[in-house]
């Protein structure tokens, strides 16, 4: 394992416990990272300190960020609160990892920018997507030209936990989780690997999104990400706003062409991101669902499978993998080694930053809205 004692005397505050938090605790942690404090409504922050083994707990998120012992602040609560939050955490002198979508609207993530800037503190949103060693041997190998001009990205962000009627999440809710759903939750992610990878933003969008349980059924009492259902669980109907799925044609600075499906309702898929990335020389290839595996594809020669951690692989994700070949790296790696490099940044440490900043978060909430007003007017918009 490779230490980096630079970013050891950094010590984090998390607010939010539910799915996301604690998996940010545990990347910290693996890191060598101390979290100090964590924080939660009413009684759940004692709870997460106590089962997480955590000194300080908070029920008002902002007596963690007067505490003298949080450096580096993390907000892992629902979106409606990431705007407020940032802003308030900047203005107590901390540096931020915040969630993604990084606020509901762009005026809120203008703000943000503009904070962070003035601020002179570390701002990064929590694209963990970028930090899947074969997304940076992708982009390594666009960046070097091994690919050619890049013609055509294709893939899609698949989940299936809002599925049925009855399941539940106050992302279900604009006023909770933002105009736009599955876009924004996972979309987003998809759009910002894409854009990392390619080195180029989305210019223009048409969209074409849908609701497919056009009224769902509410549990009365709050549901955590992920739940099961429960049989003796009562129910209230109520009116669904924003979409299950959708499709999405995107133009990037680069000239080259997308096509992104994004769904919650696609039933066996639990957590499938999608990328393939087509040139002129060559295309790569890439899924979630197989972590370790990095497939080119050659209208001549042979395609070939390079396995993580191989020299055939690349040098892309160099310092960001600690494991050898055939001992995987997944989805709770992205959140350690994103961490790192921000970590290392914050610290004033050497290498690239290759994180998501604010302004990257902004950009993934203006092409939000350009979708969300191409799929209502349903011609092309520029963002
Ligand atoms: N990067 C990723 O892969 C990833 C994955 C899941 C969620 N997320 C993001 O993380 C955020 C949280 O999502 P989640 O799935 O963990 O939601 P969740 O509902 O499981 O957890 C949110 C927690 O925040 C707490 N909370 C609500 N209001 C609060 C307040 N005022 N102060 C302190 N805590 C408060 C809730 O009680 C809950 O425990 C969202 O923005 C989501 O988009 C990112």
């Amino acid at each position: 394992m490779k230490s980096n004692p630079d970013i050891h005397s950094l010590r984090a505050g998390v607010i939010g416990t539910g799915f996301i938090g604690p998996v940010h605790v545990e990347a910290l942690r693996r890191l060598g990272i101390t979290v100090a404090a964590i924080c939660d409504v009413a009684d759940l922050g004692a709870r997460a300190a106590t089962r997480l083994a955590i000194p300080q707990a908070f029920a008002d998120y902002r007596d963690l960020l007067a505490c003298p012992e949080v450096d580096v602040v993390h907000i892992t609560a629902p979106n409606r609160f990431h705007c407020e939050m940032s802003l308030a955490a900047l203005r107590a002198g901390k540096h931020v990892v915040c969630e993604k979508p990084l606020a509901m609207n762009t005026g809120e993530t203008a703000r943000i920018v503009q904070a962070a800037q003035a601020a002179r503190r570390v701002f990064a949103v929590n694209y963990n997507v970028r930090f899947y060693p074969a997304v940076l041997a992708m982009r390594e190998r666009v960046e070097r030209g091994e690919l050619g001009d890049i013609i055509h990205v294709n893939g899609s962000y698949l989940q299936d936990w809002l599925f049925k009627d009855t399941d539940y999440n106050w992302r279900l809710l604009p006023k909770e989780g933002g105009k736009l759903r599955a876009v924004a939750d996972i979309g987003t992610h998809w759009m910002d690997a894409v854009s990392f990878i390619l080195g180029a933003g989305i210019r223009s969008v048409l969209a074409d999104l849908a609701t497919w349980h056009k009224t769902r059924q509410r549990p009365l009492g709050e549901v955590q990400t992920f739940a099961e259902a429960d049989a003796k669980v009562r129910y209230a109907a109520y009116r669904v706003q924003t979409d299950d799925f959708g499709s999405v044609l995107l133009r990037f600075a680069n000239g080259a062409r997308g096509n992104l499906g994004v769904s919650q309702v696609a039933a066996g898929r639990k957590n499938c991101i999608r990328i393939e990335i087509y040139g002129s020389k060559k295309s790569a290839w890439w899924c979630s669902e197989e972590p370790e595996t990095l497939h080119f594809g050659s209208r001549d020669g042979a395609n070939e499978t390079a396995v993580r951690a191989t020299a055939a692989f690349g040098a892309g994700a160099a310092g960001l993998m600690d494991y050898p070949p055939g001992h995987v790296e997944g989805f709770p790696d992205t959140f350690k080694m994103n961490f790192r490099n921000i970590y290392t940044a914050i610290a004033g440490g050497p290498g690239e930053r290759l994180f998501a900043t604010a302004r990257d978060g902004h950009r993934e909430v203006a092409v939000c809205e350009a979708i969300l007003k191409s799929s209502r007017c349903r011609q092309w918009v520029f963002v």
